[in-house]
């Protein structure tokens, strides 16, 4: 880890959804925190003044957590703002100016990935990238030959432990529990492995659809836009080995053989739908084939895994918000001739609550040849994280922590597995807003024991 902190924040797209919905609040929460006192440069194209930017920001926090009155003097006091547009050089001028004596900036592109390269030379061009670093929004190309390609731009200029790959997902603390947890209890174990689990589910269901980004999802669909990101993430989170140690690339090691163990995924193992009403979106095309859901099987061929099919589930308009894992242990031989034992389980909930449970089997209390369902919970909390994900990651980036970011060669495994599927042309099932899939579905992926709906019921 490089322990220099970054002396300058440099914001391109400051005047996007991204920095309105996350990135203002967690500038803030960094100020009230006191891990931020450095220059703030916003740049973007939208003919605004410094006024503007701080009136944009100042409504930002005040709706996404409020605003503490001193904490935002300070910020606004670190806010610059450079206006004008990527292809021009007079852009990257005024903002070496806005740079002053700062040595050592991180530039956050928080653009179109085909922006990227542009930026990236202008800023060379203008004395903007020694001592560098570069934070890059996902999504990370859009398959395996552009991410590649944009590998390949970055890291002519960058080193790779100047670049910091963002998936959000890293940043939520369960998330790094499910590792935390797993590698801190001997109990776990004995049982995590082929010889004992039978399958995995993993579930991202939304409650809601595009809420007004149908330009941008009807490019991206589901499975670039949260599964070969997020639920990778949590995928090798969940199969991952112990790492030797717990550096940054320890680590990072540890998640990329996850992924260098799963083949490339059938198009016969997947399912795509799109909820009914989609197609009205503003800036969704009529005919679109986009998928707003998306369920997937895939085995991990590792010494660990292999053999045991792997599930994941994701889409928009379903019945609830919750992302929850279940790891479904083999069926215990049957004793009891009156009771058909039923699979234990571990539960991890992300979200909306923070859950770890075990599924057991007790004796029925009114019935004693009778068995009953019953769940041991082993942490509950509420879903309100105290530090936004964000505001860990700008931290760590600026600190020269790469630990929570996606390195190089893991993006591209990620895309090598979903490849084939993003080109081969597979249906898309329409389904209704509110269910759980295109009825489809149970006729295609279907786990041992059926998908397990998460109930949610705050
Ligand atoms: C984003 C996706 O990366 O993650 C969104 O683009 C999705 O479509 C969001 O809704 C989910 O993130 P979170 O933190 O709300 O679970």
């Amino acid at each position: 880890m490089n322990s220099l902190h970054s002396d300058a924040l440099v914001f391109f797209g400051i005047t996007g959804d991204l920095a309105y919905k996350k990135i203002f609040p967690s500038l803030h929460a960094m100020v009230k925190h006191g891990s931020l006192n450095v220059p703030v440069i916003g740049v973007a194209k939208s003919g605004w003044s410094l006024g503007q930017l701080r009136a944009r920001a100042r409504e930002s926090i005040e709706k996404h957590g409020g605003l503490d009155v001193a904490a935002f003097d300070t910020l606004s006091g670190l806010l610059h703002y450079v206006d004008g547009d990527y292809n021009d050089a007079a852009t990257f001028h005024a903002l070496r100016k806005e740079l002053g004596a700062a040595q050592r900036p991180v530039h956050y592109l928080a653009i179109p990935p085909a922006l990227f390269g542009t930026v990236v030379e202008q800023l060379v061009k203008a004395g903007c990238t020694n001592g560098a670093r570069l934070i890059l929004e996902k999504p990370f190309g859009r398959d395996l030959s552009s991410a590649q390609a944009l590998n390949h731009i970055l890291l002519k200029t960058f080193a790779e432990e100047a670049i910091f790959r963002i998936d959000h997902y890293l940043g939520k603390r369960p998330v790094h529990n499910m590792v935390f947890f797993r590698f801190t209890n001997a109990l776990l174990e004995p049982f995590w492995n082929r010889n004992h689990v039978e399958s995995i589910q993993i579930t991202m269901a939304e409650n809601f659809g595009v809420q007004g980004r149908g330009a941008f999802y009807d490019h991206i669909g589901t499975i670039r836009d949260v599964v070969q990101n997020h639920l990778f993430q949590i995928l090798t989170n969940l199969a991952m080995e112990p790492p030797v140690r717990t550096d940054s690339e320890s680590m990072r090691d540890e998640k990329v053989k996850v992924l260098k163990a799963i083949p490339p995924i059938e198009a016969t193992n997947l399912v795509r739908g799109q909820y009914r009403g989609y197609r009205a979106e503003a800036g969704v095309a009529r005919n679109s084939q986009v998928e707003t859901f998306a369920a997937l099987r895939l085995e991990v061929n590792s010494w660990r895994w292999q053999g045991v099919p792997f599930y994941i589930r994701a889409g928009k308009s379903l019945p609830v918000t919750c992302t929850e894992i279940l790891v479904r242990l083999r069926r215990p031989p049957t004793v009891f001739s009156t009771c058909d034992p039923q699979r234990n389980y571990f539960r991890f909930r992300i979200s909306p609550d923070i859950t770890g449970a075990f599924g057991l089997t007790v004796n029925d209390p009114e019935d004693k040849m009778a068995g009953q369902q019953i769940e041991l919970l082993a942490s509950r909390h509420p879903g309100a994280e105290q530090a936004d994900a964000y505001e860990r990651l700008l931290d760590d980036a600026m600190e020269g922590d790469a630990t929570l970011f996606a390195r190089q060669d893991y993006v591209e495994e990620a895309w090598r597995i979903i490849d084939p599927v993003l080109k081969a042309t597979t249906p898309v099932y329409e389904y209704e807003p509110s269910t759980w899939g295109p009825i489809e579905l149970d006729q295609r992926v279907v786990p041992p024991g059926g998908w397990q709906n998460p109930v949610v019921t705050s």
